[in-house]
């Protein structure tokens, strides 16, 4: 198990490029499942998450590969094994988007019911609904979803909302499915995530007839069968949105290669709120605070697109830790998603939590202590104070962090971080 030493404070300057999408790449290495054939995802990175999904789906019968140049292949020319296996469910959630596309292509489909984790009980009752909707008939067995549609999925109009408002996956695993059913779907209350953007489009690539994308209404035309895709991933929006917060918490300049501002608008508004410049520049964008200048007080609430993510309110706190001031976090999407709040505490920031928020006392510092990872973006929180902490930080089960960001050490360290990777 790897832990981190970070020696703090530092100022970063330079230039960090980011990677292909986690999250966008996850739903298309499942819509692969949907074509017989070879798909390619250009520029898919090179994550934990992404080689426990290629392990799934070779358990069914695909083949995944990189390429020299980085590509990942998958070929779902035969699947013969539609089930997804409680040993790789529990270790990630994100394997429940295989659903859809099993049942579409095999009418049958066995995945292991996910559990809660470190972020909450986070149920998928909406992605059975809309699949239910569209003629699967589900069962849970022994611990697993049973779904079955021998004579194929016929179209619906089918309200996906929740108590949180719209579903990602969820969105995800109806619409993959859809493609291939009878006549026509209508999803309301679609999310409007650049992942299920770039899903849809794909999926489009793919032969797949879906309009309304981006906006809360799919419109789905069913097609009688999908060709294989090959299909670049769009740059990882909350990767981003990690390093313009390590540049705005070390006071320093950061030119983000690969990176969207049009997916990252609340943030950018946040973070120029609080006094951190935020300039669009070719395929990328500087994002810069002046030495010795405060961090402004925000409130921030965390919503579905094109609100403030969810994946970000941790790394923000961090930030907000050393704001001239009160700040407050309220988090409307995984109410519980707070078990960096006491990490962050014994570096000494001034945070208490209020059911779903957080009130965040500024201090003027913050300094080194041993903390604990407890999950991917919690993680990403505790280096973020770290690289302004007065003192050597040790971060320990980095692996939640190698689930979402490769190689963090490699990317921070050319720009002026002391990250030190220890195995033990
Ligand atoms: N929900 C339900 N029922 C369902 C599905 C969701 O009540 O059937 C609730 C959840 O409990 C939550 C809300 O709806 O309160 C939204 O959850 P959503 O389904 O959108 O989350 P997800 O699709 O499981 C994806 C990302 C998460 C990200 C969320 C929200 C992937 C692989 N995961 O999860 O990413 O936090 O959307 O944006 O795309 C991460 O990368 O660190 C991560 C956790």
């Amino acid at each position: 198990m790897d832990i981190f030493r970070i020696e703090g404070p530092v100022q970063l300057s330079g230039q960090v490029t980011v990677n292909g999408s986690k999250n966008a790449s996850l739903p298309l290495m499942a819509a692969a499942i949907l074509a017989a054939g070879k798909s390619v995802i250009k520029a898919a990175p090179r994550l934990s998450d992404i080689s426990v999904f290629s392990q799934l789906l070779g358990q069914m019968g695909c083949k995944t590969a990189r390429t020299d140049n980085g590509d990942l292949c998958i070929d779902a020319a035969a699947i013969d094994n539609p089930v997804g296996d409680y040993e790789i469910v529990r270790r990630m959630r994100a394997s429940i988007c295989v659903l859809g596309p099993l049942i579409a292509r095999c009418g049958r489909a066995e995945v292991s019911m996910p559990g809660g984790c470190a972020i909450g009980d986070r149920p998928v009752d909406i992605h059975l609904h809309g699949l239910r909707e569209l003629g699967a008939k589900i069962r849970l067995s022994n611990g697993y979803i049973v779904a079955e549609a021998p004579k194929g999925l016929t179209g619906k109009e089918i309200f996906l909302g929740g108590p949180f408002g719209s579903t990602v996956l969820g969105t995800a695993n109806v619409l993959m499915a859809a493609t291939l059913a009878k006549g026509t779907t209508v999803i309301e209350s679609a999310a409007c995530e650049p992942e299920i953007v770039d899903l849809a489009n794909c999926l489009n690539e793919m032969g797949a007839k879906v309009t309304g994308i981006g906006s809360p209404r799919l419109i789905i035309e069913g097609v009688t069968d999908l060709r294989p895709f090959e299909y670049q991933v769009i740059p990882d929006r909350i990767e981003a949105g990690t390093f313009m917060v390590a540049s705005a918490v070390t006071a320093g300049e950061l030119t983000l290669k690969n990176c969207r501002l049009g997916d990252l608008m609340a943030v950018v508004d946040r973070l120029r709120n609080i006094g951190v410049t935020v300039e669009a520049v070719n395929n990328g964008c500087v994002v810069a605070r002046k030495a010795g200048s405060v961090i402004k007080t925000a409130d921030i609430t965390t919503q579905p697109y094109p609100g403030f993510p969810t994946d970000l309110q941790a790394q923000f706190m961090a930030l907000l830790a050393l704001a001239d001031g009160n700040s407050v976090v309220v988090e409307k999407i995984f109410p519980d998603r707070f078990m960096h709040v006491a990490e962050l505490n014994r570096m000494a920031a001034s945070l208490r939590k209020e059911g779903p928020a957080v009130i965040i006392a500024g201090v003027k510092e913050l300094m080194a202590a041993p903390v604990m990872a407890s999950d991917l973006r919690a993680s990403a929180a505790l280096v973020l104070a770290a690289l302004a902490a007065h003192g050597t930080t040790i971060v320990n089960r980095v692996y939640h962090i190698d689930r979402g960001y490769e190689k963090i050490e490699e990317k921070l360290n050319p720009v002026g971080a002391k990250i030190t990777r220890i195995s033990v």
